[in-house]
């Protein structure tokens, strides 16, 4: 007569949560085991033959090897290693064959979000950006899955144009990411604006946005797309600031652009959502403030709830980038995403050498 100890199981526990982690740490899927699925403690009534003993270690040393516990049969075994695979294959794979444009795409939050993208399996990224060194950004990204198109965003023409050569040559629009945005030259407070640079801010920041939002929602609509638009916003864009005031205003009318184009596109089943982002070493940030990307993120740093990690990157906006734009928020519209490692919440932020993104970016 033989015995077998099944997988030891806490019946205050009725089920398990196997969750498929992927390399950066961010939940897959999530599988249960439940406790109908546990072999029931049992005797077995007649000796074991040669064979079946046989087995039993086999089948014992296969779970061992994959980590699973032993008397956990094996419709729960099919249905882990699934989950394994199902991890494995959407790990990298949340915009499988789309077609995807990034606004200020050749350098900091906006090169991270393209590069991520394609590396999520997205059929096409045109990056749209009016810098010279575009063409090399594209290339090192991936010549089949990645191009460059010039694009200013100021210029709503040139935006229409960028989206229609985008559709004419891939077939359709699933997702705009419209990244672009700017910091005046000047570090006003309201006392002294400057009305030459409020315009230039608010034409990029605001009507760039605008543009795009308007020929992207277009070409979903007329193709039938149940698209995905993300604006990048800043945590500017939810507090009052101490200067660059053109800024700070610009990023609340986004605001308001992104939650009216959300209502207006649901119909369509259009998303339209924001990232909100703290300080991030961009080159676009280094160039405002004349440092390097490591004095920088070291200045921030201070400022933000989450210590111990590494300093916030333009790959942690981009993470947050690519859910908005994936199927997993299918549910998801009107909604302004921030990534600021606990920035706002704290009761009093001040900087006083640096400027704070709160009142910078
Ligand atoms: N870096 C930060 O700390 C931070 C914080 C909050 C929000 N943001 C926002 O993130 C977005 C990206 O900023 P970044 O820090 O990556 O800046 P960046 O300067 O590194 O990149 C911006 C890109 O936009 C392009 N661009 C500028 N004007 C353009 C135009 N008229 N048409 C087309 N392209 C144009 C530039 O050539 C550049 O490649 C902006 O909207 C910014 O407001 C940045």
């Amino acid at each position: 007569m033989q015995s077998f100890e099944p997988v030891k199981w806490d019946k205050s526990e009725s089920r398990k949560d196997l969750e498929g982690l992927n390399e950066n740490g961010n939940s897959a899927r999530t599988y249960h085991v439940g406790a109908q699925n546990v072999l029931p403690k049992f005797f077995c009534p007649f000796p074991l033959g040669p064979i079946e003993t046989f087995l039993l270690i086999q089948s014992k040393k296969k779970k061992k090897k994959n980590n699973i516990p032993f008397g956990t049969n094996s419709s729960v075994v099919r249905r882990w290693k699934n989950a394994e695979t199902a991890t494995d294959s959407s790990k990298m794979n949340r915009l499988q064959g789309k077609v995807v444009i990034v606004t200020g795409g050749a350098s900091g939050i906006g090169e991270a979000t393209a590069r991520l993208f394609a590396a999520h399996g997205a059929r096409m990224v045109v990056i749209a950006d009016v810098q010279e060194t575009g063409p090399e950004v594209a290339a090192s990204v991936g010549t089949g899955n990645c191009t460059y198109v010039h694009c200013d965003v100021t210029e709503e023409p040139q935006v229409e144009s960028l989206v229609r050569s985008t559709v004419d040559l891939w077939g359709r629009l699933d997702v705009m990411f419209s990244n672009v945005g700017v910091v005046s030259g000047c570090d006003q407070t309201v006392l002294d604006l400057d009305l030459g640079q409020f315009d230039r801010v608010m034409a990029i920041n605001v009507r760039g946005m605008a543009a795009c939002i308007k020929h992207a929602a277009r070409a979903m609509a007329e193709g039938g797309v149940r698209g995905s638009i993300v604006c990048t916003s800043s945590v500017t864009g939810r507090s009052g600031g101490v200067r660059n005031t053109d800024y700070h205003v610009s990023k609340h009318a986004l605001g308001g652009l992104v939650r009216s184009a959300s209502v207006q596109l649901g119909a369509h089943g259009i998303r339209v959502n924001s990232v909100s982002p703290y300080a991030v070493a961009t080159p676009g940030l280094c160039r405002m403030l004349g440092t390097e990307a490591e004095e920088a993120e070291r200045a921030y740093e201070q400022y933000v709830c989450l210590k111990g990690g590494e300093p916030m990157k333009a790959r942690h906006v981009a993470e947050a980038v690519l859910f908005l734009a994936s199927d997993e928020a299918a549910f998801v519209t009107g909604h302004d995403l921030v990534v600021d490692g606990g920035f706002l919440h704290q009761p009093f932020r001040s900087s006083q050498r640096w400027p704070s993104p709160g009142s910078s970016q």
